[in-house]
């Protein structure tokens, strides 16, 4: 990153950013001095030991939670600028859809209560024509529930509920969801956190598609260039799809991510920042290659430099869900 990028030229600029959490006179500090920049249209991942601070970090860059010390922009202002303008879409570990509606009901949600929250305080909520389309509307057309369904391949069960369907079609359901309003900023705790091996899996390339355009194949993504033609994941005029992803998976970082940031123990602190100069598209194959392999050997090892049960990464620890 040149000296010169101001923080309005990049989607998030930590700088110095502490997170103590006091609750019944103690304190614990979560996160110390993190320095983070992700320009726009960067694919980052976040991996660290349990409790490192990954998820705080996650909510403090969404404006869920305010910094002890130091500071969040996102374009060069406030978290919560940024989720007013609904700029960020989150994906938690848990798909959270509410039981009571069906899969269309639940992808339309936010849009319902943005128009609720309009008509009660113009001021609270995003005017949808404010942004130009991508696709050459004069005003923002946010994608209809429908379309955002059609997206993640469940067009089909709409009229279903949740607890009718797979975890990992109510996990590509929240992913539409979080798409409502075409967020230029995608944060994302450990979606695939609570799938099987096998349907996490088959999510990576999921949301690779996604990325990358019909297919996976073909549309790679553009760095710091025009946006592609087609564009599989609505936004906005002017602004690239920026992902920030924590994973305990490294092949999963190494497999989705442009850049993989290492966190310590907590309290997190940066400890490595490592390019994932692989090319896309990424096709499973490229899992088998060298290359890769050397990537999440790499990061195998800086994580043991951390933690002191390497092991304790790889298995999921029942009930650990820090979420929101
Ligand atoms: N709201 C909170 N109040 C007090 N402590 C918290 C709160 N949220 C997180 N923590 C603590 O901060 C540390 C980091 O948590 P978290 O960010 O969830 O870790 P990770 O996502 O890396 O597993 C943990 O020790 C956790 O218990
Ligand atoms: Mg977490």
């Amino acid at each position: 990153m040149s000296p010169d990028t101001t923080a309005s030229q990049l989607c998030v600029s930590l700088r110095n950013l502490s997170k103590t959490f006091y609750n019944n006179g103690r304190s614990l500090t979560a996160l110390l001095e993190v320095d983070l920049d992700v320009r726009p249209g960067e694919f980052v991942a976040i991996i660290g030991p349990s409790g490192c601070g990954k998820s705080t970090l996650l909510r403090l860059v969404g404006g869920l939670l305010s910094p002890s010390q130091g500071r969040v922009l996102i374009r060069g202002r406030s978290p919560q600028d940024a989720q007013k303008e609904k700029e960020v879409g989150f994906v938690f570990q848990d798909p959270g859809l509410l039981p009571w509606r069906t899969l269309l009901g639940n992808v339309a949600l936010p849009l319902e209560v943005n128009r609720r929250a309009r008509r009660s305080d113009p001021a609270d909520a995003m005017p949808l024509g404010k942004h130009a389309g991508r696709r050459g509307t004069a005003s923002h057309q946010a994608p209809s529930p429908r379309d955002l369904l059609a997206l993640v391949g469940l067009a089909e069960f709409e009229g279903y509920y949740p607890w009718q369907l797979s975890g990992g079609m109510q996990q590509r359901a929240a992913l539409a969801r979080s798409l409502a309003f075409g967020p230029s900023l995608l944060l994302m705790d450990e979606p695939f956190g609570s799938l099987d091996e096998l349907t996490r899996e088959a999510m990576r390339y999921e949301l690779l598609r996604l990325l990358q355009g019909a297919g996976g194949e073909g549309h790679p993504i553009r760095h710091g260039g025009s946006p592609t033609a087609w564009e599989p994941w609505p936004g906005r005029a002017g602004y690239e799809r920026t992902v920030l992803f924590v994973t305990h998976s490294i092949p999963e970082a190494v497999l989705l991510a442009d850049r993989v940031v290492v966190l310590s123990s907590r309290p997190g602190r940066v400890v490595a920042d490592l390019a994932i100069d692989l090319p896309r598209p990424r096709p499973p194959s490229l899992e088998e290659e060298r290359d890769f392999q050397s990537y999440t050997s790499r990061l195998r090892h800086l994580l043991r430099e951390q933690a002191p049960e390497p092991h304790a990464l790889e298995a999921r620890t029942p009930g650990h869900a820090v979420h929101g």
